[in-house]
């Protein structure tokens, strides 16, 4: 995609008009109005393709203040009738770090003032007694896999809690993608089988997830929130490194991409087949013998308990999971 100069005599392929971005690789020339139409179809698209939406009336939409998810939930709302759902809810965690969670929490909560949806904004520190930062000092452990961790057990959990039946994430095609290059390049095992577009309900402990934005450029989604006039998150957050390997990857892709215009799309598709997804139904799922979460470790403890374990000296899962009770009725 490239945002053309004026003057540049290309027209709109549907309108006529004077175009204004040109998207490579679907080989259009587009007006304004009519790449914000492109994209947004692009997103039912997928929603459509994989079935996303089959059974699925009450959403829930985790929003993180930036750019990805707050368009995610502009396009959802603005189609919602459309697409068959009765209601749409957003859920925010507050991480509680300096600037950067007060300034994610204003752009989520004017996004879903202006699209009159509700929302749950819900602090860590709240939740486990201590914000972010503290944890990631106490737990000696790289902030953003603590970030992670803690971010998918919350939103599994308060999806469940709440009983919608499916939460809809923000990641687009170039997260997958560096996901999938920076764990081979470090050699790291990993599941690619959950970079699918959907993650299926399992047990009654694992929410539904879906992925509308799966098939969407990274930098269509940031040309889409410019033009839309969505105001995200303007810093970065702090515990944000200069990771070496995630820029050699994304110039990478990026050149392969100029290169031949559709590249990142054909890969993505081809890492995620339906073959691998299904295969992803079949895996046995652990619970947790704390909190009755779900986990992949055959010990039988989640991600969230080994970190509680670590930081306050004793597992947190099941007292998280009352709070969130208590802050979500
Ligand atoms: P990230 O892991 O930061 O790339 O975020 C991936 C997706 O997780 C986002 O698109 C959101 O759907 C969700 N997410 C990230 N941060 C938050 C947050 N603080 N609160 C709720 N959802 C979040
Ligand atoms: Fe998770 Fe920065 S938002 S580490
Ligand atoms: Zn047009
Ligand atoms: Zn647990």
């Amino acid at each position: 995609m490239s945002v053309l100069a004026p003057g540049t005599r290309k027209s709109c392929y549907k309108c006529g008009r004077e175009a204004e971005v040109m998207v490579r690789y679907a080989r259009l020339y587009l007006c304004r109005e009519h790449y914000i139409e492109y994209i947004e179809e692009r997103i039912m698209k997928t929603i459509e393709k994989y079935g996303l939406l089959s059974g699925v009336k009450r959403l829930l939409i985790a929003l993180s203040g930036g750019k990805d998810s707050l368009s995610l939930a502009y396009v959802l709302s603005r189609n919602k009738e459309k697409i068959g759902l009765t209601e749409i809810i957003g859920l925010h965690i507050d991480l509680g770090i300096n600037g950067y969670s007060e300034e994610s929490r204003e752009s989520v909560e004017k996004a879903c003032s202006e699209l009159g949806m509700k929302c749950f904004i819900l602090s860590l520190k709240d939740l486990l007694g201590l914000s972010l930062p503290e944890i990631i000092r106490k737990s000696n452990r790289p902030p953003c896999s603590v970030c992670g961790l803690i971010k998918r057990y919350i939103i599994n959990a308060a999806s469940i809690e709440l009983g919608v039946d499916a939460v809809a994430m923000g990641h687009h095609m170039d997260d997958i993608l560096l996901f999938y290059l920076r764990n081979f390049l470090l050699g790291v095992k990993s599941d690619y089988l959950k970079l699918g577009p959907v993650i299926e309900a399992k047990d009654t402990i694992v929410a539904k997830k879906l992925r509308p934005l799966y098939e969407v450029y990274e930098e269509d989604l940031s040309l889409y929130a410019k033009l839309r006039g969505i105001k995200t998150v303007g810093t970065e957050c702090p515990f944000k490194h200069n990771d070496h390997i995630e820029k050699a990857i994304k110039e990478m892709l990026d050149k392969l991409e100029n290169h031949a215009p559709g590249y990142k799309l054909s890969l993505l598709r081809r890492i995620t087949s339906s073959e691998k997804r299904e295969a992803l139904l079949s895996q046995e799922v652990f619970t947790c013998k704390y909190c009755g979460s779900p986990t992949n470790n055959k010990d039988n403890i989640c991600a969230l308990c080994k970190l509680t374990q670590n930081v306050f000296g004793e597992p947190r899962g099941l007292y998280l999971k009352q709070k969130l009770k208590e802050f979500l009725h």
